[in-house]
């Protein structure tokens, strides 16, 4: 049983939306934070739009949607996630960005309130280190879309006290997800596989193995993946793979972490995925 009520969520973006509709949707008071009132109204559309979908596919009740969204407040401040148990952290894949946040959020929350990042690929221990409560921090990793994958993976940073690795990880069960302890590794025990999968598919294709198209109908086709590995790249964001990539290749230093230079180049030119309208593929078009 989590004794978690009120659930803080810093960002708003594919996977901040995703964590706040799951808190919300299990119960827990959400309080969401982005970086202004416009990003957050697009973060909100996006999880209202999710439960209407579900209502119409008869997936989620009105009833449970109504719910989700009283349970859903949207913050103005860090002042208004003062009163939060846990508090998920969910912006950029970025290291000093992650520190600046973590400085606002310890100046208002009280001291028993649980710190969690959902890096994919940075130092949990590093994280907890850049706050005051090096014990009360863990790495909380969940996968996209948040409300339809069920694992969350939890990670002990070197500081994480037993209770607090306890609570995170009935916080974990508790939002409905299957459970997984990984090592404060890059890119914990998902990533560390599947992360070199994605870059070596950019590497093949600049080495002319084949079309896109091609490429991820083998994979879907040929191994049952729900996604080839170009419409995957872009479901989790260009940008957000080419800073797991560099941070994964810092720690590592093998080249199978390296990122290949068409991912950079995408990225320079705002092809970020779905998210920016094209990646690999065109969505506008759709
Ligand atoms: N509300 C409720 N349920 C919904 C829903 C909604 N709005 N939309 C869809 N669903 C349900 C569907 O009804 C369906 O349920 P059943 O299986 O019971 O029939 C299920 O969700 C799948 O939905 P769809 O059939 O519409 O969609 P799909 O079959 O095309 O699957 C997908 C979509 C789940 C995203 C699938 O393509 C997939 O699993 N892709 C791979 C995603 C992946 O690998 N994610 C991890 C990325 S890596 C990461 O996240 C970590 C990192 O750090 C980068
Ligand atoms: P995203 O770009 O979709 O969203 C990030 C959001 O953070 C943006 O909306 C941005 O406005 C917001 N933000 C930035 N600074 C902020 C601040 N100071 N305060 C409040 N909000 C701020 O990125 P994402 O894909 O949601 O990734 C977020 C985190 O989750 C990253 O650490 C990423 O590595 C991790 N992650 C991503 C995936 C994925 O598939 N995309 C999966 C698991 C984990």
């Amino acid at each position: 049983m989590s004794d978690i009520k009120t659930v803080g969520v810093i960002g708003c973006g594919l996977m901040g939306a995703g964590i706040s509709q799951v808190a919300a949707m299990t119960g827990h008071r959400t309080r969401v934070l982005e970086v202004n009132r416009e990003v957050l109204d697009r973060g909100l559309a996006r999880i209202r739009k999710f439960l209407d979908d579900g209502v119409a596919k008869q997936k989620v009740t009105p009833e449970v949607r109504e719910a989700t969204l009283a349970n859903l407040v949207p913050a103005a401040s860090f002042a208004d996630l003062a009163d939060c148990d846990v508090v998920v952290e969910a912006i950029i894949e970025n290291l000093d960005e992650k520190r600046k946040v973590y400085a606002a959020i310890e100046a208002v929350v009280g001291e028993a309130t649980i710190l969690c990042s959902n890096t994919s690929s940075l130092c949990i221990t590093e994280l907890a280190a850049a706050t005051t409560r090096p014990d009360r921090f863990a790495g909380l990793h969940f996968f996209n879309p948040v409300p339809l994958m069920k694992l969350v993976e939890v990670i002990r940073a070197l500081t994480t006290t037993d209770e607090t690795y306890q609570k995170v990880a009935a916080f974990g069960q508790a939002l409905g997800k299957q459970v997984v302890t990984a090592p404060d590794r890059p890119g914990f025990i998902v990533n560390r596989l599947l992360v070199p999968y994605m870059l070596d598919a950019v590497r093949a294709y600049e080495n002319g193995l084949g079309s896109l198209e091609d490429i991820d109908n083998a994979m879907k086709l040929g191994c049952g993946h729900p996604m080839g590995p170009f419409t995957l790249l872009d479901f989790v964001g260009l940008d957000t793979t080419y800073y797991i990539a560099n941070i994964m290749f810092d720690e590592y230093k093998e080249p199978q972490y390296a990122a290949p230079p068409l991912l950079k180049r995408m990225v320079l030119a705002g092809r970020l995925g779905r998210k920016s309208g094209r990646g690999f593929y065109d969505y506008a078009k759709a």
